[in-house]
């Protein structure tokens, strides 16, 4: 029997990467409704992933899955945190922030981290798990691929920014990657 994952997230993309790493675990995925939509209230990222996935699936009666990435900067105490996606209008303008705010730091350590966390209908949490990704922050951007604060974000074992590097060599290192990879083998054994 197929079992019903709601994904709580408007954003297609997500879909298909949540998809690709769920294809063998008997969960079907689906976006959530359009309207209805979740405040990231959360102080840390985990409380955010929670937070959207115990209100998705208690407003659709089904299970549901929600993430919460961002990245945080070390010389920055952490930020921009939580609020990464709220740090300015476009992925460019949020680049340009954080470079300026970084100045010429000589700590260019950071981080990238991801939270997921699956609710049953009732909304209570069954699952969760949270990867991190060390890198370091270039001065400029670097590459074409990807989205977000990929072109300045530089993993030194691979000597490339996530910007530069292919679809599924970021998604095998990345924090997101990490998250799902340790979520899948437990949730292939859960009982809706
Ligand atoms: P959310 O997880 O959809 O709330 O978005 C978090 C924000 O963090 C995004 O809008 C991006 O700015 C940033 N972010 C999260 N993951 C990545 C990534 O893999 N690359 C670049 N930026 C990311």
């Amino acid at each position: 029997m197929t079992k019903l994952l709601v994904v709580a997230t408007g954003n297609p993309g997500k879909l298909r990467e949540l998809q690709a790493y769920l294809a063998d675990s008997g969960w079907e995925l689906t976006l959530k409704p359009e309207t209805l939509d979740v405040e990231e209230t959360g102080e840390t990222f985990a409380a955010n992933a929670c937070l959207k996935a115990s209100q998705i699936a208690q407003a659709t009666g089904q299970w549901a899955i929600a993430d919460d990435s961002g990245l945080q900067v070390d010389a920055l105490n952490g930020a921009p945190g939580v609020y990464s996606a709220r740090y300015g209008t476009s992925d460019s303008d949020r680049i340009s922030r954080l470079l300026r705010e970084l100045g010429n730091s000589e700590n260019r350590q950071a981080q990238f981290v991801c939270a997921v966390a699956i609710a049953r209908p009732d909304g209570k949490i069954a699952l969760e798990s949270e990867g991190i990704c060390r890198g370091e922050i270039l001065y400029a951007p670097r590459g074409a691929s990807g989205f977000g604060y990929d072109p300045i974000f530089y993993v030194s074992e691979q000597q490339q920014t996530f910007a530069e590097m292919s679809r599924e060599l970021k998604g095998s290192i990345s924090h997101r990657g990490q998250a799902l990879k340790t979520l899948v083998p437990q949730l292939t054994t859960l009982k809706p």
